[in-house]
């Protein structure tokens, strides 16, 4: 982990707005087989964009808070701007870790940059940046000129 856990105080009000909402978000989790709530909240320009884990009788189909909130802000529009940072929230007694799947999910999202705070309901934080989560995270932009041209015709 790139950073020691520190105090809810520590962190800036931006920050602290976004770990509320990722904790509001954790009420909604859908977790009857883990029994474990993941709330997670990503701010995309000025707008905050909720999500949590949902799971299924299909254990693999399961999403987790972070990919919810990501494909919720693709859904409403929101990703047109670009996400500057994501919170994490879970009833744990330390923060907990973003897994492997959702790591390149926010990667291509946020890019290197990207602030990930990762908090539990006690609002132990410790904070991130993307590139030191997942060092090499896989481009496709860099390896296809296809790809690349209508990426910078997005931005
Ligand atoms: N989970 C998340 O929502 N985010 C993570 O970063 C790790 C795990 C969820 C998936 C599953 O519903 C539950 O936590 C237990 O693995």
């Amino acid at each position: 982990m790139a950073s020691r856990t520190s105090d809810f105080a520590t962190i800036t009000a931006q920050d602290r707005a976004l770990v509320a909402s990722a904790i509001q978000a954790s009420k909604f989790a859908h977790a009857p087989w883990s029994q474990f709530k993941v709330g997670a909240a990503a701010k995309f320009g000025a707008k905050i964009v909720k999500g949590c884990n949902v799971e299924f009788d299909v254990y693999g189909l399961t999403n987790c808070a972070e990919r919810t909130a990501i494909f919720a802000a693709y859904a409403s529009g929101a990703a047109r701007k670009p996400m500057t940072s994501i919170a994490v929230v879970t009833d744990t007694p330390q923060p907990a870790s973003p897994c492997g799947a959702c790591r390149q999910v926010m990667f291509e999202c946020g890019g290197g940059d990207l602030r990930v705070i990762l908090s539990n309901m006690r609002g132990d934080i410790r904070v991130a940046r993307m590139r030191d989560l997942l060092p090499g995270g896989f481009e496709l932009a860099p390896l296809n000129k296809r790809i690349a041209s209508s990426k910078r015709k997005k931005a």
